[in-house]
């Protein structure tokens, strides 16, 4: 069974998430003491969809976040580039897109919030990620990013990254069609960026109002951002405007 390195590379990464696809939903649950539903409900909250709004959730995987999402009838779309993953969630009531987060296939603006829940630490670049993110969203879209994070109590941080490095692959053996992969999320995570760094990242991708909020002490943390209604003019290199110019929508 395959496993991707931290370089990312999405050829590996896509048929990592293929090898674990049919079990992924019950080994999310067993590792995370069934926290992983609360961190969708708190992602749910975070992007308030309304019955009228369109929202991507990328990185959807087997859907598992997308239903949450749906729940109070706004259309969400399930987008992810391992085929493998949306074919184990095609039970589920959502509309399903092969996606590739570094090159989405959909028009500037057309959501009025996306979000992407632990999935932006498994692209090969989450800065492009997140500046594809901000094209799709219309001027006051949002964004939401749930992803592992640090926990911020030092003491809960060593006892955590113990679970993460030695007892998590132990579990994984158990539960998971590839353990493997398992060791690559206990070494991802623990090469992530901290809240603030991810927030500042954020920022640079061209998002406003950018904040969050720990989950689970900081294991997990949401981050939430807008898109200005004004948006950055972003030019092809030799068209470039002058700093801080900025264009109407
Ligand atoms: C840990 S799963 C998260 C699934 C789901 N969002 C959840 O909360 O359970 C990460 C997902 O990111 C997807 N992914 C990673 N890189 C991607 C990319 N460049 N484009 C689209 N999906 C990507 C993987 O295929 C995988 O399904």
């Amino acid at each position: 069974m395959s496993r991707a390195g931290l370089d990312k590379d999405p050829r590996d990464v896509a048929a990592m998430f293929d090898g674990v696809a049919r079990r992924y939903d019950l080994t999310n649950t067993v590792l995370s003491f069934g926290e992983d539903r609360r961190w969708r409900r708190a992602t749910r909250d975070a992007v308030g969809a309304r019955r009228d709004e369109r929202v991507l959730d990328l990185a959807a995987g087997t859907a598992v976040s997308t239903v949450e999402l749906a729940h109070g009838g706004a259309w969400c779309v399930a987008a992810d580039f391992s085929l493998g993953m949306l074919r184990a969630g095609r039970h589920r009531k959502v509309p399903l897109a092969g996606a590739d987060a570094l090159a989405l296939p959909f028009a500037d603006g057309v959501f009025d919030a996306v979000t992407i829940s632990f999935g932006l630490r498994n692209t090969a670049d989450p800065d492009a990620a997140l500046a594809e993110l901000a094209r799709v969203t219309r001027p006051g879209g949002r964004l939401v990013v749930c992803e592992f994070s640090t926990p911020t109590w030092r003491p809960f941080r060593t006892v955590y990254l113990e679970y993460l490095m030695r007892a998590l692959p132990a579990v994984a053996r158990r539960v998971s069609s590839n353990p493997e992969a398992y060791v690559y999320l206990a070494e991802s995570i623990r090469a992530w960026p901290a809240q603030p760094e991810l927030g500042d990242r954020i920022r640079a991708a061209g998002w406003g109002e950018v904040e969050w909020r720990n989950l689970t002490g900081g294991i997990v943390a949401m981050h939430r951002a807008r898109m200005p209604a004004l948006r950055r003019a972003r030019l092809p290199a030799r068209d470039q405007a002058p700093p801080g110019a900025l264009t109407g929508e």
